[in-house]
């Protein structure tokens, strides 16, 4: 199972939707960034925007996910997304950002296992859709999971995804698959592996750490930069072939028209496309200088006509 990772900002509706669009079920499953319970009760639409049921049809099948840890308001926004049809809702334990992270949100919670069990106690009972966790090995220490983990083992949780950073690291140095897979193999829920995927070769090194300390089938592995860098990287994994490069243009003119429909300013409009081309570049026939060049045009039909002109080469 391959699983678009949620990347705020990134992920959203718009791209999961180019991306199925170009690749239809290159990616079995996505997660979307998350809704913030900080930013009120369940209700506003434009909260839930992203996954409404209607505006997904047609996309890569997704989950929504919740960050916060406030009781009564997680039941709320779990329910309302159970009500829009989703039976899983995923909990966010694993974001960095210190901000967050200072309020005992997101990866800030892994310090505090008591606070982990409040939650689950509180919420898994109530609420109508599964909990499944996306979590790093701890905040400030990546053995804070081995005291998360017999806590996670007490409730019948959809799935965990494990990412082999720290919050401190944020996404510095390199991932510890070691410990991942040390951790993972005493999880009684389904695991699922996320992490710096940006070729096949890591995924297949992946598959094979995780065979030597477990008999149970990895549940999934969820890509996000990956996919950024190389959106034809699933093709590769599942083995569809074809003209990659190719491929990659058609999905980035895609994206860049949706991008064009959605953001009615120039200036809003020219941002987001750099802000791909950014990480798309990588998988591209072109220098970094060259790369980084495009990122001085101002104007946006010279921005795509140079975009077309290096992938047409
Ligand atoms: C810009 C950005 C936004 C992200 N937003 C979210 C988010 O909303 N929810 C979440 O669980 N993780 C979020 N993440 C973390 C990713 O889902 C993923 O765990 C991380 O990028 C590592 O996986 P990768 O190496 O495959 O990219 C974000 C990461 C980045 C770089």
């Amino acid at each position: 199972m391959l699983i678009l990772a949620p990347m705020q900002g990134l992920t959203e509706l718009m791209f999961r939707r180019a991306y199925n669009q170009c690749f239809p079920g290159a990616l079995d499953s996505s997660v979307a960034p998350f809704v913030s319970l900080t930013h009120g009760n369940c209700g506003g639409r434009e909260q839930l925007e992203d996954i409404l049921p209607e505006a997904n049809e047609g996309s890569i099948p997704v989950i929504p996910q919740i960050l916060g840890h406030e009781l009564e308001e997680f039941v709320r926004m779990a329910d309302c997304m159970a009500d829009l049809g989703y039976a899983e809702v995923n909990w966010n334990i694993g974001c960095p950002m210190r901000r967050i992270a200072a309020k005992h949100r997101g990866s800030g919670i892994l310090p505090y296992p008591d606070e982990i069990r409040t939650v689950l106690d509180y919420v898994v009972p109530r609420i109508k859709a599964r909990l499944s966790v996306k979590m790093r090995l701890g905040h400030r220490s990546p053995d804070e999971i081995f005291d998360i983990i017999p806590i996670l083992n007490d409730y019948p949780l959809a799935s965990v995804t494990i990412h082999g950073r720290t919050g401190k690291q944020q996404y510095g140095g390199s991932v510890d698959r070691e410990r991942v897979m040390r951790a993972a193999a005493m999880l009684k829920a389904p695991f699922i592996y996320n992490g710096d995927i940006t070729t096949t070769g890591q995924l297949s090194a992946v598959s094979s750490q995780w065979a030597a300390v477990s008999n149970q089938p990895l549940a999934g592995i969820m890509i996000g930069r990956g996919i950024l860098y190389d959106p034809t990287l699933p093709l590769k994994i599942k083995g569809i072939e074809g003209d990659y490069t190719q491929m990659t243009h058609r999905f980035v003119s895609t994206l860049y028209d949706a991008i064009e429909r959605q953001f009615p300013h120039e200036t809003p409009r020219l941002r987001k496309m750099k802000e791909y081309w950014c990480l798309v570049y990588k998988s591209l026939p072109i220098s970094e200088s060259a790369a980084r060049a495009m990122l001085r045009l101002q104007e946006i039909k010279e921005f795509r006509q140079a975009v077309d002109k290096i992938i047409e080469k």
